[in-house]
């Protein structure tokens, strides 16, 4: 590794030369040593009158990624990114959004299960000073979530500035004995995210084609907002709550020394048994939380590595060119046991139980094709359909994502199987507003382990066809949409989104 950057060899490689326009690069640019884990305030909410009240103040900033260079940034009660809300299960509570800054932004409450007005999606729209409630029960299974912008057209651009923060839900069996379950001690929030920069340390974003059609990848990683972090662990169990809050990059996570480490949730809840395994594949959107066991004393490096040549969520063709080093490697972060670490207890064998929900309870069957244009003409799907042009080269059934049209209706508390099909040359991640739904099948095969719990986002690879089912409980409005998208951000941006009404 090199020397540190500071502001001066910063400014000194660009003058001779040995920078290009992504400055500094992850391998050459990033600082030698690591940084201690940033580590987002807890909103645990102000209870008045028997509801749980919780501020956010959208407002624009200066980070410090790299020592004594300003990145201008976006964030919630702080500079970059925003605080880990923590809910509780049955909590009637009250989110208070301010739009401190000076474009008009929306935030959406990512796999929380709550009534359309209260969403955030595009239609909830918060302009510039003034202020969003969203108002709601917390009513489903403990897990790890996140909110994020998701103003039509700008989510992409206002993601990767810093919109964005995690939600840990808790229930009794999140929080049973046996889980690290100490915010900031072992119980870790990771949050990961790409970036590249510009020479004077703004955040650069899209800048051609490809960074729409294989979506905007970085090339240097934050964790937190920390470059090259470390977490010095007190106890010899810890729990990470991995999130990929990336725009584009999937990440193939795993420890250097090849340990394994115990896969505890998929996100939208708990899995049943713990799952014993050597990496995970995590697209954007996707969380898991897992157990790393410190006991030997040793260093963990979590590291991102390439897609092994046989993983089914591999670009194609054309595509697979266009994926700008998605096959980089990557620190992602430490962990250093400390000397005299507590001991942790055993981890519990048996976390829930997922009952698993039956095809035969679906009412109906909705097929969803994946579509986008490439140059040239089709890459798959049935795009060039209605609603198809030039500025959006993405689409779902053929149309793109309008704010004037309802694409679908669904009957409240139904239960529906949602068939999820991609015939172009790259994955793209599947994500449904309004709750969580379980995975049946990936062309007829079982669901990987890591999978057969609650999820709300789910990798569909190219060529492959996906089906989940899930259940449109309790909430309906015939006025207000709920969205299902792709959530690689430029994608969605670009009309790989559709609504739904439940009626
Ligand atoms: Cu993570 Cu439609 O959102
Ligand atoms: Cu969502
Ligand atoms: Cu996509």
């Amino acid at each position: 590794m090199r020397h540190s950057l500071s502001r001066r060899n910063f400014l000194g490689r660009a003058a001779i030369g040995l920078a290009s326009t992504a400055l500094p690069a992850i391998g050459w640019g990033q600082p030698a040593g690591q940084n201690p884990l940033r580590i987002p305030s807890l909103l645990a909410g102000e209870v008045r009158s028997g509801v749980k009240h919780y501020d956010l103040t959208m407002q624009q900033g200066m980070s410090e990624f790299f020592p004594d260079v300003g990145t201008p940034t976006l964030g919630l009660n702080g500079a970059y990114l925003g605080p880990t809300l923590k809910l509780n299960n049955n909590d009637r509570v009250s989110l208070h959004v301010r739009n401190s800054i000076t474009e008009t932004a929306t935030l959406h409450w990512h796999g929380l299960h709550v009534p359309a007005k209260a969403d955030g999606g595009p239609a909830q729209v918060i302009a510039p000073n003034t202020v969003w409630d969203a108002d709601f029960t917390v009513m489903q299974r403990g897990g790890t979530f996140w909110y994020h912008a998701h103003t039509m057209g700008q989510t992409g651009s206002q993601v990767y500035r810093g919109l964005s923060g995690l939600i840990e839900l808790e229930d009794d069996e999140t929080t049973q004995p046996g889980l690290p379950s100490e915010y900031g001690v072992d119980d870790i929030p990771v949050i990961i995210q790409d970036k590249r920069f510009n020479r004077d340390g703004s955040l650069a974003y899209i800048g051609m084609h490809r960074d729409i059609m294989a979506g905007f990848s970085g090339n240097t990683l934050l964790v937190n907002g920390t470059l090259n972090p470390y977490f010095a662990a007190t106890s010899r169990r810890v729990r990470l709550r991995l999130l990929n809050a990336s725009n584009a990059r999937t990440y193939n996570l795993s420890f250097r020394d090849n340990r394994s480490f115990e896969v505890i949730g998929s996100g939208g809840s708990l899995l049943a048994t713990p799952e014993s395994m050597m990496n995970i594949v995590l697209a954007p959107a996707e969380r898991a939380d897992i157990i790393v066991d410190l006991a030997n004393g040793q260093n963990a490096s979590l590291i991102s590595s390439a897609l092994p040549s046989d993983s089914p969520f591999l670009s194609r063709g054309m595509m697979r060119n266009m994926q700008a080093m998605s096959g980089e490697d990557f620190d992602v972060l430490t962990l250093r046991p400390q000397a005299g670490a507590n001991d942790s207890p055993e981890l519990p064998r048996q976390l829930t139980t997922i009952s698993r929900i039956l095809e035969s309870e679906a009412i109906r069957t909705r097929r969803f094709e994946l579509g986008m244009v490439m140059g040239m003409g089709m890459m798959g799907g049935r795009g060039g359909g209605r609603g198809m042009n030039a500025s959006t080269p993405f689409s779902i059934n053929g149309q793109s994502m309008a704010m004037d049209v309802i694409n679908e209706t669904v009957q409240v508390d139904s239960t529906e199987l949602w068939e999820i099909v991609n015939d172009t040359m790259m994955m793209h991640p599947f994500h449904v507003h309004h709750g969580q739904f379980q995975i049946l099948d990936r062309n007829g095969r079982p669901p990987h382990p890591e999978e057969m719990a609650y999820k709300d986002t789910v990798k569909v690879g190219p060529g492959e066809t996906v089906r989940f089912i899930m259940r449109f409980t309790d909430f309906s409005d015939p006025d207000t949409a709920y969205m299902y998208h792709c959530h690689i951000l430029e994608h969605e941006d670009n009309g790989m989104m559709g609504q739904f009404v439940v009626v």
